[in-house]
């Protein structure tokens, strides 16, 4: 239900945008996902295949064997036991399989990891938090929260590599349409890498047990065109807006210890805790995914963010009414 009123917000908010919102592996758009659902395809038909014969035996074993009227329940069927063949044959077979599979998924493996990268390659450092993830753009000084702008790769010559990294505990990049699993280890650093072929918003998760809120800690990779992708950065690349309407706002919102976690480039808020909120209303969700980004759910976000995000570390302030709508104008006015 809550999908479906944010997906149709989302719709309002992107027109135009081909969305690729369901995270369907077997609908790949890009080179890796393309390349596993080819390997699950074929592991898929040689499951088929077994579970066919097997079935097929058990029925027809069903069948030809039940017990027929007159016959005694005492009486056993012949025993057969000991035939080399037979079991030579039923331990050769499905070692034969497993090292096809082995196989086939070794291939698949090693052909993503050693892909060597396009000259047109942008490098994100991306970063697991409970329960968000810190997305940094290293080449362009820039940081960002739980939505991850790339260029399209329409001409199959331009990449996204991934550095992947974890601040706490184990985490796992997922975008289906994309690539398949890579865990985010803390003190170590994974790769993945991303060719998204179409414009569009593809949805992802983390996909590794993490704590309370594991389920929501939602990533959006927003695949734009190059010229779309260069406007987005020019404008990330800004200090935040100063917008002298809000300057009462700003002051308020520097007073309370909501700097401590939370940087805003060019302002007294440096903390590094919590998401980078420099431009935090180009986002089209709060709480890495759990709220669309709207003024009300931005209030009711800041007022007690325990209620849509129960267990997260963002504490309520226990604002007053008046701070609370200082708060949410200030943050408003961070386009
Ligand atoms: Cu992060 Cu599950």
């Amino acid at each position: 239900m809550f999908n479906h009123v944010l997906s149709a917000w989302l719709q309002a908010q992107v027109p135009g945008v081909a969305e690729h919102r369901i995270a369907n592996i077997f609908k790949p758009l890009a080179t890796p996902a393309e390349s596993e659902r080819t390997a699950a395809y074929l592991v898929l038909a040689i499951a088929a295949g077994i579970f066919l014969v097997v079935a097929s035996l058990l029925v027809y074993t069903i069948l030809r064997f039940r017990r027929r009227p007159g016959e005694s329940e005492l009486q056993e069927p012949p025993q057969v036991y000991g035939s080399n063949q037979i079991e030579a044959a039923w331990t050769v077979i499905p070692i034969l399989i497993v090292f096809v599979l082995i196989g086939v998924s070794a291939r698949v493996i090693a052909a993503i990891e050693n892909a060597s990268p396009p000259p047109q390659m942008l490098k994100i450092e991306l970063i697991g938090h409970q329960w968000w993830w810190e997305v940094r753009y290293p080449d362009y000084g820039l940081v960002t929260a739980n939505e991850i702008h790339v260029p399209v790769s329409s001409d199959g010559k331009r990449a996204t590599y991934l550095e992947l990294t974890s601040m706490d505990v184990i985490h796992s990049f997922w975008v289906p349409q994309l690539a398949g699993k890579t865990d985010l280890i803390p003190n170590r650093i994974n790769y993945t890498w991303i060719d998204p072929r179409e414009a569009g918003v593809y949805v992802g998760n983390c996909a590794e047990y993490c704590g309370t809120q594991h389920a929501n800690m939602l990533l959006r990779v927003i695949a734009q065109k190059q010229a779309d992708f260069e406007a987005w950065l020019a404008e990330q690349k800004k200090p935040a807006n100063e917008d002298p309407q809000a300057s009462q706002a700003k002051a308020a919102f520097g007073s309370l210890s909501c700097v401590n976690c939370h940087m805003i480039r060019g302002t007294q808020a440096v903390g590094k805790f919590g998401p980078d909120l420099t431009h935090l209303m180009s986002r089209q969700t709060l709480g890495a995914g759990v709220l669309a980004n709207t003024a009300q759910n931005l209030r009711a976000w800041v007022n007690d963010p325990q209620e849509s995000k129960p267990g997260c570390f963002m504490p309520s302030m226990k604002l007053t009414d008046p701070q609370l709508d200082q708060v949410v104008s200030y943050l408003q006015s961070l386009k």
